[in-house]
């Protein structure tokens, strides 16, 4: 028994030496979460909820915890992101020639390393960090963090529910079944600088799936129409996973643009899907032969 404890101890010591920036004795070290939430509170998974449950400080873009997940914020500190975080991610401000533009990237730019600063400390002195984000994280999302926190930060993502599984799941079609087709192309609109064009994704036939922030329609109606039959089956969904609000709309690649007021879709609540799979759904023209006939 005696030599059980010496063990014990000498572990206890061990362990201290090991681990000098714990601040607890048996407490766990701190790291920071980029949490997916879902699109709906009901579709948020069990680790996403334990993870919360253990944070000391969540951050989100503002006014995003105050509008969907205040419950969750009881007793935690909140930090907050502005909508244009993201902004100039990547460029050199000094080498802007707009002087307005050159203050704006320096100024965003100053915010984020302001930011990643507080979380590397804040975790270093052993707190956990949770950045709560809608959908899945991974798609669209602002995981620039990852990129900026020093290695030494410990750092994990609890996958979400996004948008396009739960629109997929509002349409009930799987949509890398295109009849003739496997691919499922997620993207969004042209931006400046892109060189993976929508009309380059277009021209295999594959199934396309638009994120629609900003979505110019009828220049991509204009480019789909080049590419797709105009019967293809096209649906929008608004909501998805939201069991109370949840709603599929549908048209063709001919008619969409006379037969659907795209301009007053919810903006950035809904998806565009394109391809034979809103009809065709699990049936496919070689009929898996590999398998089938041997
Ligand atoms: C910046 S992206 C973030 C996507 C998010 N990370 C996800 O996985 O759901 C925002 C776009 O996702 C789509 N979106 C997000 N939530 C949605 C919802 N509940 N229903 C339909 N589309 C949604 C919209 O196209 C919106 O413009």
């Amino acid at each position: 028994m005696l030599t059980h404890l010496l063990t014990l101890s000498r572990f206890a010591a061990l362990s201290l030496v090991a681990v000098p920036v714990a601040p607890l004795i048996g407490a766990a070290p701190g790291k920071f979460v980029i949490v997916g939430m879902g699109t709906a509170p009901d579709l948020m998974t069990i680790r996403a909820q334990r993870v919360i449950a253990s944070a000391d400080i969540l951050m989100a873009e503002e006014g995003n915890i105050r509008t969907m997940w205040p419950e969750l914020a009881a007793g935690k500190v909140v930090w907050e992101w502005p909508h244009n975080l993201r902004k100039y991610y990547g460029a050199d401000p000094e080498r802007l020639t707009d002087p307005a533009r050159r203050a704006e990237a320096a100024k965003v730019e100053q915010i984020r390393h302001g930011l990643v600063g507080k979380i590397a400390t804040a975790v270093k002195s052993g707190k956990t960090v949770a950045c709560l984000q809608s959908g899945d994280p991974m798609m669209y999302g602002m995981t620039l963090f990852l990129e900026m926190l020093p290695a030494e930060v410990p750092t994990q993502i609890v996958p979400g529910i996004g948008a396009f599984q739960a629109a997929s799941a509002a349409l009930k079609r799987s949509p890398p079944y295109g009849y003739d087709t496997n691919a499922v192309i997620l993207t969004m609109d042209d931006w400046d600088g892109r060189v993976d064009k929508n009309e380059l994704l277009m021209r295999a036939g594959s199934t396309m799936v638009f994120y629609t922030m900003n979505l110019d329609y009828p220049r991509l109606f204009g480019q789909l129409k080049q590419h797709y039959p105009p019967g293809t089956p096209v649906a929008v969904v608004i909501d998805a996973g939201d069991p109370a609000r949840e709603r599929v709309v549908r048209g063709t690649v001919g008619r969409f643009l006379s037969e659907v007021d795209h301009r007053a879709l919810p903006v950035n609540r809904h998806m565009l899907f394109v391809g034979k799979f809103l009809n065709s759904g699990q049936a496919r023209k070689d009929f898996t032969p590999r398998i089938t006939e041997r």
